[in-house]
């Protein structure tokens, strides 16, 4: 453990505690619902969500943390360890290792759970010992609610999905993911916009977000989606649609937002146009299969500036010549190589995320998986019209 980084992660969490005016009301109003809770977290580790964990323990619950895999901000941690927060792996984890971060949090019992793609809440539907009080948890992805929807049991405790908050797809998805993974892209890459050749890959809030924000900024921008209405809504934007072949053939970088298992696998590899470049929207980013990308190419070399992760920038070389780049294994670029999705975006996300557990810790939730209740959803949207509108 390095505490020697702490204070380099303090200023980062203050600029964005000073941005995060959602929050800050959410505690004021229901901070005394966490009071003496065990609280098990995995989020990425990044300020804004270290802001959440500062208002929780100033609330004075109990926390346990993991992040995700490849997103971790190792200050961030550490300033978070030094408030006393229990934070438990780092940002090169291994699958094996983050799995067994989160079996560990889970042995302390905790009164409550913020889920991040679902594992937590699996492994308690499907038996992990439980707190005498455990109240329930919150999803917070779009992929972890489907993982959860998939299993035959449906949890007899709360689970809120956070991601099925009307309010978060708009401002969070659409508009914070849009701006922030474009800006992840230009920080990976210093390679221009306007006049580029790009395909999205998913349309849904993200794709989306993502698909609009590069089409303002010059590029020509076609969708890949199966859902006929998603498909339509593209069109009517102005995007072109195709299929994943097409526009794998077709585009100068590919952004994969599907948050889907091995969408391009090895059948595609043929389609890829040479010089493409993989980017990543969705969830842990596992909708390219790698490994069948590994296994075609005679050699991968690093391009990665001096200083990086040497997976920043990966070229993998094919037997037939063509070139294919990978941003940093497709894991979400506004993460790895941008500061995360805005912070006012994160604020309305997290406050979400907050007034959703307080309600749960407060016995206010029905067992089983549902949205945020509507009554949080709207206290935050006239919230965040006061906020924008100045009044
Ligand atoms: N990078 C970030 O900061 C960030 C933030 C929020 C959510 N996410 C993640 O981004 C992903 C997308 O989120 P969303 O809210 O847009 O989800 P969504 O489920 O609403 O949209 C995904 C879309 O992908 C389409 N799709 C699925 N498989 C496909 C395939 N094989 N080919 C083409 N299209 C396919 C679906 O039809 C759907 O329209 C999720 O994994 C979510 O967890 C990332």
């Amino acid at each position: 453990m390095n505490h020697s980084l702490a204070p380099s992660g303090l200023p980062g969490i203050d600029w964005a505690a000073r941005h995060m005016p959602l929050l800050a009301d959410t505690f004021a109003e229901v901070g005394s619902a966490f009071a003496g809770l065990r609280l098990a977290m995995t989020i990425h580790i990044e300020p804004k969500t270290a802001v959440l964990c500062q208002y929780l323990v100033a609330a004075g619950a109990q926390m346990t943390l993991t992040g995700n895999i490849g997103t971790t901000q190792p200050d961030t941690a550490e300033a978070l360890r030094a408030l006393g927060v229990v934070v438990l792996g780092a940002r090169d984890d291994t699958v094996l290792e983050r799995e067994a971060h989160l079996d560990a949090m889970l042995a302390q019992r905790p009164d409550l759970v913020l889920d991040n793609g679902g594992d937590l809440v699996i492994r308690l539907i499907e038996g992990a010992p439980r707190s005498p009080d455990f109240r329930g948890a919150t999803e917070e992805t779009t992929t972890g609610a489907f993982r959860i929807r998939a299993l035959d049991a449906s949890p007899d405790f709360p689970v809120v999905v956070i991601n099925d908050s009307r309010l978060k797809l708009l401002v969070e998805n659409e508009f914070g993911v849009g701006q922030s993974i474009v800006q992840g892209f230009m920080n990976a890459t210093n390679l221009m916009i306007p006049g580029q050749r790009i395909g999205v890959v998913g349309y849904g809030p993200c794709g989306k977000g993502t698909a609009d924000t590069l089409r303002a900024l010059g590029a020509s921008v076609t969708v890949a989606e199966i859902d006929p209405f998603r498909q339509l809504d593209a069109l009517m934007r102005g995007h072109a649609v195709a299929d994943l072949d097409a526009v794998l053939a077709a585009s100068d970088a590919v952004f994969l937002a599907t948050g889907a298992r091995q969408v391009i696998t090895e059948e595609h590899l043929p389609s890829l146009r040479d010089g493409i470049v993989l980017v990543g929207v969705g969830h842990e980013g596992r909708e390219l299969d790698i490994a069948a990308l590994r296994a075609a190419s005679g050699e991968v070399v690093s391009l990665s500036p001096a200083g990086a992760d040497a997976d920043a920038r990966l070229l993998h070389r094919l037997t037939d010549g063509r070139e294919v780049v990978v941003l940093h294994s497709t894991h979400m670029i506004n993460l790895t190589a941008a500061g995360g999705n805005p912070i006012q975006a994160m604020d309305l996300g997290l406050a979400l995320q907050a007034r959703s557990l307080a309600a749960i810790a407060g016995g206010d939730v029905a067992d089983g998986v549902d949205a945020v209740p509507s009554r949080v959803d709207r206290v935050l949207a006239e919230g965040l019209v006061r906020l924008l509108s100045r009044r």
